[in-house]
Protein backbone atom coordinates (compact mmCIF):
# COMPACT_ATOMS: atom_id res chain seq x y z
CA UNK A 1 0.00 0.00 0.00
CA UNK A 2 0.80 3.80 -0.76
CA UNK A 3 1.91 5.63 2.34
CA UNK A 4 -0.95 7.60 3.24
CA UNK A 5 -0.28 11.88 3.96
CA UNK A 6 -2.41 14.19 5.64
CA UNK A 7 -2.39 17.43 6.16
CA UNK A 8 -5.16 20.25 7.56
CA UNK A 9 -5.97 23.79 6.09
CA UNK A 10 -6.87 26.11 8.86
CA UNK A 11 -9.18 28.67 7.06
CA UNK A 12 -8.14 32.06 8.66
CA UNK A 13 -7.43 33.24 5.84
CA UNK A 14 -8.02 33.85 2.11
CA UNK A 15 -5.54 32.22 -0.22
CA UNK A 16 -2.68 33.96 -1.37
CA UNK A 17 0.17 32.95 -3.81
CA UNK A 18 2.20 32.59 -1.17
CA UNK A 19 -0.49 29.35 0.01
CA UNK A 20 -0.48 28.22 -3.46
CA UNK A 21 3.10 27.53 -4.02
CA UNK A 22 3.77 26.84 -0.05
CA UNK A 23 1.28 24.25 0.73
CA UNK A 24 -1.47 23.61 -2.45
CA UNK A 25 1.26 22.43 -5.10
CA UNK A 26 3.24 20.32 -3.36
CA UNK A 27 0.46 18.69 -1.59
CA UNK A 28 -1.45 18.11 -5.00
CA UNK A 29 2.13 16.49 -6.50
CA UNK A 30 2.41 14.28 -3.78
CA UNK A 31 -1.39 12.86 -4.84
CA UNK A 32 -0.30 12.49 -8.36
CA UNK A 33 2.76 10.29 -7.26
CA UNK A 34 0.23 7.91 -5.74
CA UNK A 35 0.26 8.18 -2.20
CA UNK A 36 -3.06 7.64 -0.37
CA UNK A 37 -3.67 11.39 0.49
CA UNK A 38 -6.25 12.86 2.81
CA UNK A 39 -6.81 16.92 3.23
CA UNK A 40 -9.44 18.11 5.18
CA UNK A 41 -10.52 21.54 5.88
CA UNK A 42 -9.50 22.14 9.81
CA UNK A 43 -12.22 24.41 10.66
CA UNK A 44 -12.43 23.75 14.29
CA UNK A 45 -9.16 24.39 14.60
CA UNK A 46 -10.04 27.94 12.81
CA UNK A 47 -12.59 28.70 15.72
CA UNK A 48 -9.48 29.20 18.14
CA UNK A 49 -9.13 32.29 16.63
CA UNK A 50 -11.88 32.87 14.01
CA UNK A 51 -14.67 33.58 15.69
CA UNK A 52 -17.19 35.74 13.72
CA UNK A 53 -19.35 32.97 12.04
CA UNK A 54 -19.69 34.38 8.99
CA UNK A 55 -16.15 34.74 8.33
CA UNK A 56 -15.59 31.24 9.33
CA UNK A 57 -18.47 30.16 6.74
CA UNK A 58 -17.35 32.19 3.91
CA UNK A 59 -13.52 31.03 4.71
CA UNK A 60 -13.84 27.78 4.72
CA UNK A 61 -15.82 27.83 1.20
CA UNK A 62 -13.08 29.96 0.27
CA UNK A 63 -10.31 27.44 0.75
CA UNK A 64 -12.20 24.26 -0.38
CA UNK A 65 -13.02 26.06 -3.78
CA UNK A 66 -9.00 27.29 -4.19
CA UNK A 67 -8.19 23.42 -3.44
CA UNK A 68 -10.85 22.32 -5.78
CA UNK A 69 -9.90 25.18 -8.67
CA UNK A 70 -6.30 24.38 -8.50
CA UNK A 71 -6.85 20.67 -9.39
CA UNK A 72 -7.67 18.82 -6.31
CA UNK A 73 -9.65 15.57 -7.61
CA UNK A 74 -12.20 14.42 -5.29
CA UNK A 75 -12.12 11.05 -6.65
CA UNK A 76 -8.42 10.61 -5.73
CA UNK A 77 -8.24 12.71 -2.33
CA UNK A 78 -9.96 12.71 0.46
CA UNK A 79 -11.28 15.89 0.79
CA UNK A 80 -13.42 16.55 4.17
CA UNK A 81 -14.24 19.17 6.70
CA UNK A 82 -12.64 18.04 9.89
CA UNK A 83 -16.02 19.24 12.09
CA UNK A 84 -17.90 16.60 9.29
CA UNK A 85 -15.79 13.71 11.47
CA UNK A 86 -17.25 13.82 14.95
CA UNK A 87 -15.15 10.48 15.79
CA UNK A 88 -12.03 12.94 15.66
CA UNK A 89 -13.68 14.98 18.90
CA UNK A 90 -13.97 11.83 20.64
CA UNK A 91 -10.52 10.23 19.90
CA UNK A 92 -9.12 14.06 21.29
CA UNK A 93 -10.57 13.56 24.62
CA UNK A 94 -9.13 10.48 24.82
CA UNK A 95 -5.93 11.47 23.70
CA UNK A 96 -6.19 14.65 26.14
CA UNK A 97 -6.27 11.87 28.92
CA UNK A 98 -2.26 10.37 27.67
CA UNK A 99 -0.91 13.77 27.09
CA UNK A 100 1.13 15.37 30.15
CA UNK A 101 0.36 19.10 30.98
CA UNK A 102 3.78 20.19 30.67
CA UNK A 103 4.04 19.07 26.74
CA UNK A 104 1.09 21.76 26.10
CA UNK A 105 2.88 24.38 28.40
CA UNK A 106 6.17 23.48 25.68
CA UNK A 107 3.98 23.77 22.73
CA UNK A 108 5.86 27.08 20.54
CA UNK A 109 2.34 28.80 19.63
CA UNK A 110 1.24 28.64 22.78
CA UNK A 111 4.49 30.00 24.97
CA UNK A 112 4.94 32.62 21.76
CA UNK A 113 1.68 34.15 22.80
CA UNK A 114 2.47 33.72 25.99
CA UNK A 115 5.56 35.41 25.54
CA UNK A 116 4.42 38.41 23.93
CA UNK A 117 1.87 39.43 27.23
CA UNK A 118 4.79 39.50 29.06
CA UNK A 119 6.91 41.71 26.60
CA UNK A 120 3.58 43.48 26.63
CA UNK A 121 3.78 44.03 30.15
CA UNK A 122 0.16 41.94 30.29
CA UNK A 123 -0.39 41.52 34.08
CA UNK A 124 -1.94 37.97 32.77
CA UNK A 125 0.36 35.87 31.03
CA UNK A 126 -2.24 33.77 29.61
CA UNK A 127 -4.66 36.85 28.12
CA UNK A 128 -6.30 36.14 25.56
CA UNK A 129 -5.52 32.46 25.26
CA UNK A 130 -8.52 30.18 25.37
CA UNK A 131 -8.35 26.39 26.20
CA UNK A 132 -8.80 25.47 22.69
CA UNK A 133 -5.25 27.34 21.90
CA UNK A 134 -3.88 25.82 25.04
CA UNK A 135 -5.12 22.25 23.65
CA UNK A 136 -4.22 22.64 20.35
CA UNK A 137 -1.81 20.14 19.37
CA UNK A 138 -4.39 17.94 21.21
CA UNK A 139 -6.71 18.42 18.78
CA UNK A 140 -4.23 17.82 15.94
CA UNK A 141 -2.86 14.59 16.99
CA UNK A 142 -6.61 13.33 16.48
CA UNK A 143 -6.73 14.72 13.36
CA UNK A 144 -3.58 12.45 12.44
CA UNK A 145 -3.87 9.46 14.82
CA UNK A 146 -7.47 8.91 13.46
CA UNK A 147 -6.74 8.08 9.88
CA UNK A 148 -3.12 5.65 10.27
CA UNK A 149 -0.92 8.56 9.05
CA UNK A 150 2.32 7.48 7.81
CA UNK A 151 3.46 11.19 6.46
CA UNK A 152 2.46 14.54 7.57
CA UNK A 153 3.67 17.35 5.04
CA UNK A 154 4.41 20.57 7.27
CA UNK A 155 6.65 23.51 7.74
CA UNK A 156 8.57 24.64 10.25
CA UNK A 157 6.07 25.46 12.76
CA UNK A 158 4.27 23.01 12.59
CA UNK A 159 6.74 19.74 12.92
CA UNK A 160 6.54 20.32 16.82
CA UNK A 161 2.98 19.41 16.82
CA UNK A 162 3.56 16.01 14.73
CA UNK A 163 6.02 15.12 17.11
CA UNK A 164 3.37 15.51 19.90
CA UNK A 165 0.61 13.64 17.91
CA UNK A 166 3.96 11.10 17.86
CA UNK A 167 4.54 11.37 21.80
CA UNK A 168 0.64 10.85 22.49
CA UNK A 169 0.71 7.84 19.89
CA UNK A 170 3.40 6.16 21.41
CA UNK A 171 2.01 6.30 25.29
CA UNK A 172 -0.98 5.03 24.72
CA UNK A 173 0.46 2.50 22.59
CA UNK A 174 2.74 1.19 25.40
CA UNK A 175 0.14 1.83 28.07
CA UNK A 176 -2.04 -0.61 26.39
CA UNK A 177 0.44 -2.59 25.38
CA UNK A 178 -0.10 -2.74 21.62
CA UNK A 179 0.30 -0.94 18.49
CA UNK A 180 -3.03 0.44 18.81
CA UNK A 181 -2.32 3.79 16.82
CA UNK A 182 0.00 4.41 14.19
CA UNK A 183 3.18 6.52 14.64
CA UNK A 184 3.28 9.28 11.83
CA UNK A 185 6.34 11.27 10.47
CA UNK A 186 6.31 14.66 9.99
CA UNK A 187 7.87 15.52 6.56
CA UNK A 188 9.45 19.19 6.27
CA UNK A 189 8.70 21.00 3.42
CA UNK A 190 11.48 22.68 1.42
CA UNK A 191 11.76 26.21 2.35
CA UNK A 192 13.25 27.54 -0.91
CA UNK A 193 9.31 27.65 -1.97
CA UNK A 194 8.46 30.44 0.06
CA UNK A 195 7.06 33.39 -1.80
CA UNK A 196 7.90 37.17 -0.63
CA UNK A 197 5.44 39.16 -0.12
CA UNK A 198 4.57 42.71 -1.41
CA UNK A 199 6.70 44.35 1.75
CA UNK A 200 9.58 42.05 0.91
CA UNK A 201 9.27 39.58 3.99
CA UNK A 202 7.41 36.05 3.82
CA UNK A 203 4.04 36.52 1.75
CA UNK A 204 1.77 36.02 5.01
CA UNK A 205 -1.17 37.64 6.25
CA UNK A 206 -0.06 38.31 9.37
CA UNK A 207 1.74 40.47 7.99
CA UNK A 208 -0.79 42.11 5.77
CA UNK A 209 1.31 41.92 2.92
CA UNK A 210 -0.47 38.98 0.30
CA UNK A 211 -1.48 38.96 -3.13
CA UNK A 212 -4.90 37.13 -2.72
CA UNK A 213 -5.47 34.51 -5.37
CA UNK A 214 -8.58 35.90 -6.60
CA UNK A 215 -7.66 39.26 -6.93
CA UNK A 216 -8.18 40.37 -10.48
CA UNK A 217 -8.33 43.13 -13.06
CA UNK A 218 -7.93 46.73 -11.61
CA UNK A 219 -8.09 45.29 -8.06
CA UNK A 220 -4.64 42.78 -8.72
CA UNK A 221 -2.86 45.74 -10.47
CA UNK A 222 -3.86 48.23 -7.19
CA UNK A 223 -1.90 45.40 -5.00
CA UNK A 224 1.05 44.88 -7.18
CA UNK A 225 1.82 48.50 -7.22
CA UNK A 226 2.39 48.35 -3.49
CA UNK A 227 5.15 46.13 -3.92
CA UNK A 228 7.90 47.81 -2.27
CA UNK A 229 10.96 48.63 -5.03
CA UNK A 230 13.98 50.67 -4.50
CA UNK A 231 14.87 53.91 -6.73
CA UNK A 232 17.40 52.23 -9.25
CA UNK A 233 16.81 53.99 -12.50
CA UNK A 234 15.19 51.69 -15.18
CA UNK A 235 18.60 51.43 -17.40
CA UNK A 236 20.53 49.90 -14.49
CA UNK A 237 21.20 46.30 -14.65
CA UNK A 238 19.45 44.37 -11.96
CA UNK A 239 19.78 40.74 -10.23
CA UNK A 240 16.95 39.07 -10.67
CA UNK A 241 17.25 37.16 -7.39
CA UNK A 242 17.20 39.75 -4.88
CA UNK A 243 13.83 40.97 -6.97
CA UNK A 244 10.60 40.74 -4.80
CA UNK A 245 8.83 41.56 -8.35
CA UNK A 246 10.46 38.64 -9.67
CA UNK A 247 10.37 36.01 -7.20
CA UNK A 248 6.68 36.01 -7.02
CA UNK A 249 6.72 36.19 -11.21
CA UNK A 250 8.43 32.80 -10.30
CA UNK A 251 6.52 31.21 -8.44
CA UNK A 252 3.57 30.91 -11.08
CA UNK A 253 5.68 31.28 -14.43
CA UNK A 254 6.82 28.27 -16.68
CA UNK A 255 10.52 27.87 -16.51
CA UNK A 256 11.06 29.34 -19.44
CA UNK A 257 8.92 32.60 -18.92
CA UNK A 258 11.24 32.94 -15.60
CA UNK A 259 14.61 33.09 -17.85
CA UNK A 260 13.20 35.26 -20.19
CA UNK A 261 11.73 37.43 -17.72
CA UNK A 262 15.24 37.18 -15.58
CA UNK A 263 16.83 38.26 -19.02
CA UNK A 264 14.81 41.68 -18.42
CA UNK A 265 16.19 41.97 -15.55
CA UNK A 266 19.76 42.03 -16.08
CA UNK A 267 19.64 43.96 -19.17
CA UNK A 268 17.80 46.42 -17.06
CA UNK A 269 14.11 47.04 -16.48
CA UNK A 270 12.09 49.89 -14.97
CA UNK A 271 10.09 49.08 -11.96
CA UNK A 272 6.77 49.89 -13.69
CA UNK A 273 7.78 47.39 -16.46
CA UNK A 274 8.32 44.54 -14.15
CA UNK A 275 5.20 45.19 -12.62
CA UNK A 276 3.18 45.19 -15.66
CA UNK A 277 4.84 42.14 -16.39
CA UNK A 278 3.95 40.03 -13.52
CA UNK A 279 0.40 41.34 -13.35
CA UNK A 280 -0.03 39.68 -17.36
CA UNK A 281 1.69 36.74 -16.24
CA UNK A 282 -0.46 36.65 -12.96
CA UNK A 283 -3.74 36.84 -15.10
CA UNK A 284 -2.20 34.43 -17.81
CA UNK A 285 -1.65 31.65 -14.87
CA UNK A 286 -4.24 32.10 -12.63
CA UNK A 287 -7.17 32.94 -15.28
CA UNK A 288 -8.33 29.72 -15.55
CA UNK A 289 -8.13 28.91 -11.79
CA UNK A 290 -10.00 31.83 -11.13
CA UNK A 291 -12.77 30.79 -13.25
CA UNK A 292 -13.35 27.49 -11.47
CA UNK A 293 -13.00 29.07 -8.51
CA UNK A 294 -15.67 31.65 -8.99
CA UNK A 295 -18.55 28.90 -10.53
CA UNK A 296 -17.71 26.89 -7.18
CA UNK A 297 -18.46 30.04 -4.84
CA UNK A 298 -21.54 30.81 -6.98
CA UNK A 299 -22.70 27.52 -5.92
CA UNK A 300 -21.59 26.56 -2.38
CA UNK A 301 -24.01 23.34 -2.75
CA UNK A 302 -21.65 22.02 -4.90
CA UNK A 303 -18.99 22.49 -2.56
CA UNK A 304 -20.71 21.09 0.61
CA UNK A 305 -21.48 17.95 -1.86
CA UNK A 306 -17.93 17.21 -2.09
CA UNK A 307 -16.97 17.64 1.26
CA UNK A 308 -19.53 15.64 2.36
CA UNK A 309 -19.09 12.59 -0.19
CA UNK A 310 -15.05 12.71 1.20
CA UNK A 311 -16.42 12.93 4.53
CA UNK A 312 -18.66 9.68 4.21
CA UNK A 313 -15.30 7.58 3.57
CA UNK A 314 -13.06 9.34 5.92
CA UNK A 315 -15.50 8.69 8.64
CA UNK A 316 -15.24 5.02 7.99
CA UNK A 317 -11.74 4.91 8.54
CA UNK A 318 -11.94 6.94 11.81
CA UNK A 319 -15.04 4.99 13.14
CA UNK A 320 -12.65 1.80 12.82
CA UNK A 321 -9.45 3.29 14.53
CA UNK A 322 -11.85 4.52 17.28
CA UNK A 323 -13.18 1.84 17.69
CA UNK A 324 -9.86 -0.42 18.16
CA UNK A 325 -8.76 2.72 20.44
CA UNK A 326 -12.47 2.07 23.18
CA UNK A 327 -11.56 -1.44 23.29
CA UNK A 328 -7.90 -1.22 23.91
CA UNK A 329 -8.25 1.58 26.98
CA UNK A 330 -10.96 -0.29 28.27
CA UNK A 331 -14.22 1.28 27.70
CA UNK A 332 -15.77 -1.10 25.22
CA UNK A 333 -15.56 -4.93 24.71
N1 LIG B 1 -2.06 23.35 12.55
C1 LIG B 1 -2.04 23.37 11.12
C2 LIG B 1 -1.73 24.79 10.66
O1 LIG B 1 -1.90 25.73 11.39
C3 LIG B 1 -3.35 22.91 10.53
C4 LIG B 1 -3.68 21.50 10.91
C5 LIG B 1 -4.70 21.09 11.71
C6 LIG B 1 -2.99 20.34 10.50
N2 LIG B 1 -4.69 19.74 11.83
C7 LIG B 1 -3.65 19.23 11.12
C8 LIG B 1 -1.86 20.13 9.70
C9 LIG B 1 -3.19 17.94 10.93
C10 LIG B 1 -1.41 18.82 9.52
C11 LIG B 1 -2.08 17.73 10.14
O2 LIG B 1 -1.32 24.99 9.55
Amino acid sequence: MPPRVLTGIKPTGSPHVGNLLGAIRPALRLAEQGLDAMYFIADYHALTTVQDPKALRELTYEVAATWLAMGLDPDRVQFYRQSDIPEIFELAWVLACFTSKGWMNKAHAYKAIVAANEGGGEADADAGINVGIYTYPILMAADILAFDIDLVPVGKDQVQHVEIARDIAQRLNHICGSEVLRLPQAKLEDNSAIVPGLDGRKMSKSYDNTIPLFAAGKQLKKIINRIVTDSTPPEVPKDPETSTIFQIYRAVASPDDTRAFADRFRAGIGWGDAKNALFERLEAELGDTRSRYDALMADPSKIDALLAQGATRARKTARATLDRVRKAIGISR
